[in-house]
C-alpha cells in the first residue's frame, strides 16, 4: 500500500514496486485528468505536481509518493470552480484536442505560484517539456499570460 496526499485527501492505494504514478492515477484512483502520451518522458501528457513542482507521472513509481503531495488537473480546478488558467484557456480557445492541456495546466499553475508576472520566455521555458500536437503553442502562451493578469488583480 502507498499512503499520499491526492488533491488535498489523504489516499493509500494498492500499488506494485515498480508501478507506474500514471497507472495508479488513472486505474485504482479512477482520475483521467493525466494522460499517457509517450510514457518515455518526452510529451508531458502526463504531468502531474509532486509537492508542488511538475513531474512525469509516467516515469515515477507510485511507491515513491509515499508521503508526498500529489496534485492533478482535478485538484486545481473543476467545471463549477474552474482555475484561472483553465479560464483563460477557454477564453484563448487554446485547446483542440485538449490531449496536453492538462499537464500543461499543471506545468503553468507551478510556473504562476513562484513567478506570478512570468514573461514570454519564462512560460515558453516552463512548457517546453509540454508537446501540443494541435500545434495550440501560441494561444496556449497567451492563456497563460491572460491567467496571470487575472490573478494577480
Ligand atoms: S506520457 Fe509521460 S511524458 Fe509522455
Ligand atoms: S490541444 Fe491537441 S495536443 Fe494540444
Amino acid at each position: 500500500m502507498v499512503a499520499f496526499t491526492l488533491n488535498g485527501q489523504p489516499v493509500s492505494v494498492e500499488a506494485a514496486e515498480d508501478e507506474a504514478l500514471l497507472h495508479v492515477l488513472r486505474g485504482a484512483l479512477d482520475l483521467s485528468g493525466p494522460r499517457y502520451g509517450c510514457g518515455a518522458e518526452q510529451c508531458g501528457a502526463c504531468a502531474v505536481l509532486v509537492d508542488g513542482a511538475p513531474a512525469y507521472a509516467c516515469a515515477i513509481a507510485a511507491s515513491s509518493a509515499a508521503g508526498r503531495s500529489v496534485t492533478t488537473v482535478e485538484g486545481l480546478g473543476s467545471p463549477d470552480t474552474p482555475h484561472a488558467l483553465q479560464t483563460a484557456l477557454l477564453a484563448e480557445q487554446a485547446g483542440q484536442c485538449g490531449f496536453c492541456l492538462s499537464g500543461m495546466i499543471v506545468a503553468a499553475s507551478a510556473l504562476l505560484a513562484r513567478e506570478p508576472d512570468p514573461d514570454d520566455a519564462a512560460i515558453r521555458a516552463a512548457l517546453d517539456p509540454h508537446l501540443c500536437r494541435c500545434g495550440s503553442h501560441n494561444r496556449i502562451i497567451r492563456a497563460v499570460q491572460r491567467a496571470a493578469a487575472e490573478m494577480r488583480a
